[in-house]
């Protein structure tokens, strides 16, 4: 007879762990580069003063991005658990577990319209190959037209998530890490034959002033906001996705180094993503300020009035499908590793289910926009799904992270696990002042402000 008391320590599945330092710094960096990075970057970038945008959001990234992506990837790999295992292994008994039950909460909610945006990036990889979005389109008609056609969106909705489940399915080694190697490196070589293409165009040179010249007249308290914003998602941090991904980490592992190049690498893609559009935006006369619709609507008609268009336009919708998959598949991981460890589901099962899940919320998100117009607080349902994450689940988890990493289980500790594997960059105590203060007065000041604008916005309306 086996009875679940006589299970021998061998009968329980070993967590599976990465095959090699670059397999993890490929798989954060997939997670970390994304639709943030190259679709909402560059566009944030457009509307916020050029050069002075980047320059607050790189001081951000630095202060506060790279404390946080060191805590959370050591917290996950001291623990070798999923976003909210890992905390209720840390404080047992204390409601600090619901710090990982806002990420993995988080992870459901980013993913349901980040799988309709990667949607529509694979529909705009056809239709620029197809050759239907040429000279004299009208581009503006046309996204909408795409963004309002149910049957379309959900339908490619539907084909991102079935990707992005079947990688999870696989498992850590032979799904994400496999893929990563892969996608990665073709991410890279895509992204630098955009730059050349780019600023190569004649005209280019007032693209690349506008990128680089600080424009601090347009910057706003909206842009600091914005900074912060930007730098928790598109570093995928408050919501224990490095804590998750740190957990497939060996205990000889170092984290400092490897946190560098994966924050180091998503700003260099996100920088890039500029010097692939701007310069291309100006040298064809289009306007840089456009917002949301920069990749989906000023893009293609670059790329239509651009000698070998069809081509880098294919090539950038594909760069931007291959950034969200390596990023859904993370998205997808905090919530399956959570399920897998805590409640002992199978991870086949558990990617089916909880993929069926998130791909049915977003159908509410992509139908947010037509006739049927689904709302909520008078908002698209994609909107509100945007603003839930990024004003209150995001900053309140990087928030009651950074509070307990730095004060509860102390940021001395954290150094000293830090420091047991030999690193080039040695944390000082400068790195306690950063996460015990800076980083949750920060975080807090902001998500305040935040909430302040959103509740004054909905008053005017
Ligand atoms: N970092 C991703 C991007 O920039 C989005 C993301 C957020 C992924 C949070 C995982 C977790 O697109």
């Amino acid at each position: 007879m086996h009875s679940n008391e006589s299970k021998t320590l061998s009968d329980v599945p070993q967590r599976e762990q990465w095959g090699s330092r670059v397999a993890f710094i490929l798989a954060a960096a997939g997670s970390a580069v994304g639709l943030g990075n190259i679709w909402r970057f560059p566009y944030v970038v457009g509307t916020n003063g050029g050069a002075a945008f980047v320059i607050i959001y790189l001081v951000v990234i630095f202060l506060i991005g790279y404390p946080m992506m060191i805590t959370e990837m050591s917290l996950g790999q001291k623990t070798h658990k999923n976003a909210i295992g890992a905390f209720k292994d840390l404080a047992p008994g204390t409601p600090w577990w619901i710090t990982g039950a806002l990420g993995v909460l988080a992870g459901f909610v980013i993913l349901s319209f980040y799988s309709v945006v990667a949607g529509w990036a694979l529909a705009y990889f056809f239709k620029t190959l197809g050759g239907s979005l040429g000279v004299g389109t009208d581009f503006v008609g046309t996204f909408v037209g795409h963004i309002t056609n149910p049957g379309v969106t959900v339908m490619w909705h539907g084909i991102f998530m079935i990707i992005t489940l079947g990688v999870i399915a696989a498992g850590v080694v032979k799904g994400i890490e496999r893929t990563v190697k892969f996608l990665m490196p073709a991410l890279f070589i895509l992204l630098l034959a955009l730059v050349v293409r780019s600023m190569t165009l004649p005209g280019a040179g007032a693209g690349i002033a506008f990128y680089l010249t600080p424009n601090f007249k347009e910057l706003t308290p909206q842009s600091i906001l914005g900074a912060v914003g930007q730098a928790f998602f598109t570093l995928s941090l408050g919501m224990g996705c490095m804590i998750t991904y740190g957990s497939y980490l060996g205990d000889k592992e170092e984290i400092s180094d490897n946190a560098a190049w994966v924050v180091g690498l998503d700003t260099a893609v996100a920088l890039l993503a500029g010097f692939a559009i701007f310069p291309a935006v100006f040298a064809l006369g289009f306007d840089p300020g456009s917002g949301a619709g920069l990749a989906f609507i000023t893009l293609p008609g670059v790329f239509a009035a651009m000698p070998g268009g069809t081509i880098f336009g294919a090539a950038f919708f594909l760069l931007l499908a291959v950034a969200a998959l390596t990023s859904a598949i993370s998205l997808l991981e905090v919530v399956v590793a959570w399920v897998v460890d805590e409640k002992g589901w199978n991870r086949k099962k558990a990617s089916i289910i909880i993929g069926v899940l998130i791909f049915i919320v977003g159908i509410p998100a992509t139908i947010s926009m037509n006739e049927v117009n689904f709302q909520m607080f008078g908002m698209p349902f994609f909107d509100v799904l945007d603003i839930f994450q990024e004003s209150i689940l995001l900053p309140l988890g990087g928030l009651l992270t950074a509070i307990y990493a730095g004060h509860i289980y102390t940021a001395k500790r954290l150094r000293e696990d830090v420091a047991r594997n030999k690193s080039k960059i040695q944390l000082g105590e400068w790195f306690d002042g950063l996460i015990k203060y800076l980083v949750p007065l920060g975080i807090a000041v902001v998500m305040v402000m935040g909430w302040v604008d959103i509740i004054k916005n909905y008053m005017a309306k």
